[in-house]
């Protein structure tokens, strides 16, 4: 319910009602010293809810021991948000390691550039101006788009909970795309929704999270704004991760249709690709 009506919001009253909610929190703890200059205010992250710090540790947890992550590598964030896995990354990178993210939203790239990279020179950002209606109301579309890097460019690319607001011809060109920067023997990790048996039938029972509105092989949270929440079919997704010529290395699925937390590695599903070499 709280959630629809937080969908029926325009994206930027979303934004006030948040900065507004977390306001008094982010005041005292701003008064007090309590927060590290690198995490942002509350009120400010767009990104979703729970700990900051501990979630980008987190996933940046399983890089490391899925992908053999490395403190040299080049690292590509897509849909880099307010920096939840730059920060993380920061204790992990070398001199000779570099991370570039980029993002939709202006406020988040520009809080990652005045509170990141004024420190860490080797992470940068950049604000792309495409469309997402859960995130703002203007924008080129992605469907078209080409990431503003050269191929052969990275070691390892992070897509964290940006698939799942993203529609299917758009996935489609970024796959493309993640292939065309990925150094040949490259990983990829990136998290969805994806449906199949075994999601549908526990989503049946768990009616608290799922996607009523069917579109053939993908499904959304909410009509009204498309990007809020989006899931897969998995033999779509398997084929079109197939035509980018990646390959899936490991598929790690979610607690977000009811498994069991302590089965999972994450909320979301984890997909690893490799781009053969
Ligand atoms: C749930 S947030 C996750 C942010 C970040 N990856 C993290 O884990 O903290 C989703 C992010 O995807 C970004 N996004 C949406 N559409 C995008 C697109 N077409 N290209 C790049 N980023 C996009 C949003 O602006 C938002 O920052």
């Amino acid at each position: 319910m709280l959630r629809k009506l937080y969908y029926f919001l325009p994206p930027v009253a979303r934004f006030w009602v948040r900065r507004l909610v977390y306001l008094p929190l982010d005041i005292f703890e701003s008064l007090s010293g309590k927060r590290n200059p690198m995490v942002p205010p509350r009120g400010l992250i767009f990104t979703g809810s729970g700990d900051f710090e501990k979630q980008g540790q987190k996933m940046i947890r399983h890089l490391k021991d899925s992908t053999d992550l490395l403190p040299s590598h080049k690292i590509l964030d897509i849909g880099s948000g307010i920096g939840r896995m730059a920060v993380a990354l920061t204790g992990f990178l070398n001199s000779e390691g570099s991370y570039e993210g980029f993002d939709v939203v202006k406020k988040g790239v520009k809080w990652c550039q005045k509170n990141i990279s004024s420190r860490y020179p080797n992470f940068q950002f950049q604000y792309i101006d495409l469309d997402n209606d859960l995130y703002k109301s203007s924008g080129a579309s992605a469907e078209q788009f080409t990431f503003p890097y050269q191929e052969d460019q990275f070691d390892r690319i992070l897509v964290i909970s940006v698939f799942t607001h993203m529609l299917p011809k758009e996935v489609h060109q970024y796959l493309k795309e993640i292939y065309r920067v990925l150094q040949p023997g490259g990983q990829c990790l990136a998290t969805f929704f994806i449906l199949n048996n075994d999601s549908e039938a526990l989503m049946e029972k768990n009616k608290h999270f799922h996607f009523p509105h069917d579109h053939g092989h993908y499904s959304l949270m909410s009509d009204r704004v498309k990007s809020a929440n989006v899931a897969f079919e998995e033999d779509y997704l398997f084929s079109i991760v197939k035509e980018a010529n990646l390959e899936i290395k490991h598929f790690f699925p979610g607690h977000w249709c009811g498994r069991n937390p302590k089965d999972c590695k994450d909320f979301q599903d984890i997909l690893i690709f490799i781009k053969g070499s």
